[in-house]
Formats: C-alpha cells, sequence, structure tokens
C-alpha cells in the first residue's frame, strides 16, 4: 500500500512563543517530518518569534538540537535537518510592547499563504491578535492557531473568544486539540460512517454502555504548580474526553465538512445531562516509597485538586436515552492507555445448550500506544467436543493491517498544522463547542468547590480510587482493564 502525500500550498507560518517548549517538542519536529514526507514546499518559510534576542542562525541551532532531541527517528537525517533547517527564520517580537512588528511585517509574505500559531500563554492573545491587525500583519485570509487551555471555566473562554473575534472572524480561527489530529479518531469516523454494520447497532436498543478512558503512567511532577490550578477535570474531561464522546456519540454529519461535523458535535454537549454528584469520583495518587504523592507534587499538603476523575453520564436524546457514558482519566495508573468501548448489550437468548457464559459483542478504539480498533466476536472453539463458543477479537491493529505504511501516517500535531495550512477546520474545535463544553462542566466544578470535597486517594501504578470501580459494580457492570 502506498501512502500519497499531497504537497501543500506554499506558507509563511508565524510561531509565536518559537523558542518554548511546545514549539521544540511537537511543532517544530513535526513540521520537520512533513518536510521529508515531500508535504512542506521548499519555499515555504517557517518564522519563529519570542522575545529572547536571537538571529535566524542561532534559531536554527536551537531547532537542529530539539529535533535530535524530540525528532524520533528522523533525527538521523542529517541532510534532511540541514535542507530543514534553511526554511527557518527568527524575529525578536514582544506580545506586550512595540519591538520586532515591523520586520515582521516586511517579512511575512502576502502572497502566501500565512499561518499565526500562538504557542504562548492565553494571557497573551489578546495582545497578539490586536498587534497583528495594527501592524496589518494578518488579514482576512490569514489563519490564527491557538492551543489549549481555551480558558478554565466559561467566562474566560468566552472572553477569549471575543478577544479573537474582535480582529478575526471564526472561519479563520483553529483551537487545536490534539486528540482529534489521531489517526484513529479520524477512523473513528470512517469505521462508523463509512460501513453500513455499525450504524443500525449504534443506539440504545443494542448498546449497553460505552467507556472512555485515557489513563497515564506519569504524575504532575514539574508542572504540579500549574496543574493543580486545573485538575483533571479542566484539563482532560473539558476537552480530549469530552471530544472523544462527540465523536462517538454524534449523528451522521450530511458531510464531512467542518461545520457539519462541528454543529453534530455540539447537540451531543448540548443533550448532555448534568451528573449526579454520586457519579463522579475524584482521586489523588498517594506516595509511593521515594515517589511522591500528589499533594508532594503540587507543593501543597491540603490541595483538593483531583489528578483522577470517574464519571457516569447520560445523553438525553432518542438515540441514547438510559445508555451511560463512563468517562475516567488520571495520572500516575497502571498503564498508558487512550481507549474508547462500545459494549453491545448481550444475547436475548442462548440456543446453544450448556453455554452459560456471558458473550458480548465489544468495540475497542485504541487512541495510543497502539492505535488500532478491535471488535470482539463469539466464534465456535475449533477441533471436536461440541459447540463450545469462545470469544476472539478481530484486529485492525493499524500496524499489521497497513504494515509500514501505518508508521509513516503523520502524528496528531503534523496533521493539525498541515489542516490548518490547507484552511480545514474539520478537526478543530469551533467557539460554541468550548463554550459550551465549559458551560456543563463549571456546575460540577463548582458543586465540588461548594461542598469542599475531597478527593479519594489511590495507589500509582493502580487503575485509580476503589470507588470509581463502584461506580460500574453497583450497576453490574465492570472496567475494562487498564493496560497497554
Ligand atoms: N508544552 C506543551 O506540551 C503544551 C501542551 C499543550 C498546550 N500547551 C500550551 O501552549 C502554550 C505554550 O506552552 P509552552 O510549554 O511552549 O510554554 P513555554 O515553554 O513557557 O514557552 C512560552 C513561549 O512564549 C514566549 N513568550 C513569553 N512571553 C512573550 C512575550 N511577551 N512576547 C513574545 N513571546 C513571549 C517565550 O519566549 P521568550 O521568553 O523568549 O519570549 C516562549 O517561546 C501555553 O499556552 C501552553 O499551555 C503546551
Amino acid at each position: 500500500m502506498v501512502s500519497r502525500v499531497i504537497p501543500v500550498d506554499d506558507f509563511d507560518l508565524v510561531i509565536f512563543g518559537g523558542t518554548g517548549d511546545l514549539a521544540r517538542r511537537k511543532i517544530l519536529p513535526g513540521l520537520f517530518r512533513r518536510f521529508l514526507s515531500g508535504q512542506m514546499p521548499e519555499t515555504s518559510r517557517v518564522i519563529g518569534a519570542a522575545r529572547s534576542e536571537i538571529d535566524s542562525d542561532g534559531y536554527r541551532q536551537m531547532i537542529r538540537e530539539a529535533i535530535a532531541e524530540f525528532g524520533g527517528a528522523e533525527a538521523q537525517d542529517a541532510d534532511g535537518i540541514e535542507q530543514f533547517v534553511q526554511q527557518l527564520h527568527y524575529i525578536p517580537v514582544d506580545a506586550m510592547g512595540d519591538d520586532g512588528w515591523k520586520e515582521l511585517h516586511s517579512l511575512v509574505r502576502f502572497d502566501a499563504i500565512n499561518a499565526f500559531y500562538f504557542s504562548v500563554a492565553p494571557s497573551l492573545f489578546g495582545a497578539l491578535a490586536e498587534r497583528l491587525h495594527t501592524y496589518k500583519i494578518a488579514d482576512g485570509d490569514s489563519r490564527i492557531v491557538v492551543e489549549k487551555p481555551f480558558g478554565r471555566d466559561l467566562a474566560s473562554a468566552e472572553a477569549l473568544n471575543a478577544t479573537l473575534a474582535e480582529h478575526f472572524d471564526e472561519s479563520q480561527v483553529y483551537r487545536i486539540d490534539h486528540y482529534l489530529g489521531k489517526e484513529t479518531v479520524q477512523n473513528l469516523m470512517a469505521v462508523r460512517f463509512g460501513n453500513v454494520l455499525f450504524e443500525p447497532l449504534w443506539n440504545n436498543h443494542y448498546v449497553d454502555h460505552i467507556q472512555i478512558t485515557v489513563a497515564e503512567t506519569v504524575g504532575v511532577g514539574g508542572r504540579g504548580a500549574y496543574y493543580d490550578k486545573s485538575g483533571a477535570m479542566r484539563d482532560m474531561v473539558q476537552n480530549h474526553l469530552m471530544q472523544l464522546l462527540c465523536l462517538i456519540a454524534m449523528e451522521a454529519p450530511h458531510q464531512f465538512d467542518a461545520d457539519a461535523v462541528r454543529d453534530e458535535k455540539l447537540k451531543v454537549i448540548r443533550a448532555l445531562q448534568p451528573v449526579d454528584p454520586h457519579h463522579i469520583v475524584r482521586g489523588q495518587y498517594d506516595a509511593d516509597g521515594d515517589h511522591p504523592s500528589y499533594r508532594d507534587d503540587a507543593e501543597d499538603p491540603r490541595s483538593h485538586t483531583e489528578s483522577f476523575v470517574a464519571m457516569r453520564c447520560e445523553i438525553a436524546n432518542w438515540r441514547w436515552a438510559g445508555v451511560p457514558f463512563y468517562m475516567r482519566t488520571g495520572k500516575k495508573l497502571r498503564a498508558r492507555t487512550s481507549e474508547i468501548v462500545v459494549v453491545f448489550k448481550d444475547l436475548g437468548h442462548s440456543i446453544f445448550p450448556g453455554d452459560e457464559k456471558r458473550h458480548r459483542n465489544i468495540l475497542s478504539i485504541q487512541l495510543q500506544p497502539n492505535e488500532g480498533i478491535q471488535l470482539q466476536v463469539t466464534i465456535k472453539e475449533p477441533g471436536p467436543g461440541g459447540m463450545r463458543l469462545i470469544d476472539v477479537p478481530l484486529d485492525m491493529t493499524f500496524a499489521d493491517a497497513l504494515g509500514p505504511d501505518a508508521d509513516d501516517s503523520p502524528d496528531a500535531y503534523e496533521r493539525l498544522i498541515m489542516d490548518v495550512i490547507r484552511g480545514n477546520q474539520t478537526l478543530f474545535m469551533r467557539g460554541d463547542e468550548v463554550e459550551a463544553a465549559w458551560a456543563w462542566t463549571d456546575p460540577i466544578i463548582e458543586g465540588w468547590q461548594a461542598r469542599n470535597d475531597v478527593p479519594k486517594h489511590y495507589e500509582q501504578g493502580s487503575s485509580g480510587p476503589e470507588d470509581a470501580m463502584m461506580l460500574l459494580h453497583r450497576e453490574g457492570r465492570k472496567w475494562r482493564e487498564i493496560r497497554e
């Protein structure tokens, strides 16, 4: 199978915060891989912009080192790196002042696509938008890319949206949720809407429940003070998990385009019911030998911020009424894995005598570490001895199914940046989606604060607090094991 790389049109991409962690760890190494694949035209330019007083040569050296550290296998390609860095430029710019803006204006080409990546703290978004406008660097065709966190509640998200809307149309704004750039997420839409097989079963008549798990093995060490102001609900649920929930639950858009897809996702968020406090479990990881506890990492011995959350949600519409959606995410868990699991209902009656085991079809969609889709089906155990049934997976692990081409598929950031250049907003969050997600999340967080809710403790390397298990056990269900 040959993967097709379609080069994008000529572009100038300005990365505000081009010297920062995200730019060096993800954005530039990702662009380098697109360059190697032939997707980035040779005349295109990436312009780093930040306050640091370095020149373009200094920036090229910084990015050589970043690619060596974060570029993966491709970092061995010394010639490729040299060619790529020739397309890099740097301008010292202060978002809050006037330094560098005139120089930036004279550097950016207006006869090519121009995109501005705000890889800086959200508090600088307004200043950047205003100066891009004042210095006439961005116009009605420019693209603006913003990173999470997009607000910390509804009010701050509305304020950010309003700031951007002062100078840019919604059709120019690309809000990144890198989960949406994952190959499997798009495959989820292909599986749902490209096959006749699943659609008739995709509802409360046949689906027993759905689980969404995003588990991490790392703690919050290093960025504990930042994380402590956020917690799992703001950091993961409000964006990544809710986006996955939308994709699994939404109706078929009338076509695969940005607004049609985003309209359907928005309807799901609006149909989400308020969550009963008894249906949410929060947790904080304990210390384990030399490994510090969450509170040690957060440097606050009395912190009530959650490093784990599990919840049971319901979507009030005809398709999903009565079907529980269980979501959980946490740090310092047993394994690093992201998975969506659709558990279908039991057969009403078994015709096979002696077969008392419960057989269920389960569709599991893995986002990481290995992207792929599995369908558990029931078959006859091979060999003599009567009709014994066993459950086996139909495995669509991409690495097996697609061979070496699976490794060539771009990672989430690469894909999303190329979508920005192409002007395709389908995999980006629209402003009203983000606001609706906060409108659902805010009362949950406010409830915890009002009740002074204290998170349960859980062991490092476990599946989270015992109460999270009970969330399903008391309804006769169980979580999928957290494993890679
Ligand atoms: N790192 C990640 O993995 C990650 C993941 C998801 C989202 N994000 C978000 O992405 C954004 C950037 O994160 P980061 O980790 O890269 O942060 P960072 O390492 O602190 O980098 C911040 C960047 O902003 C520049 N900067 C700061 N003040 C400036 C000003 N007044 N004018 C111009 N440039 C200025 C800094 O360079 P100078 O000091 O030289 O000006 C630096 O390049 C944040 O909003 C973060 O929440 C990051």
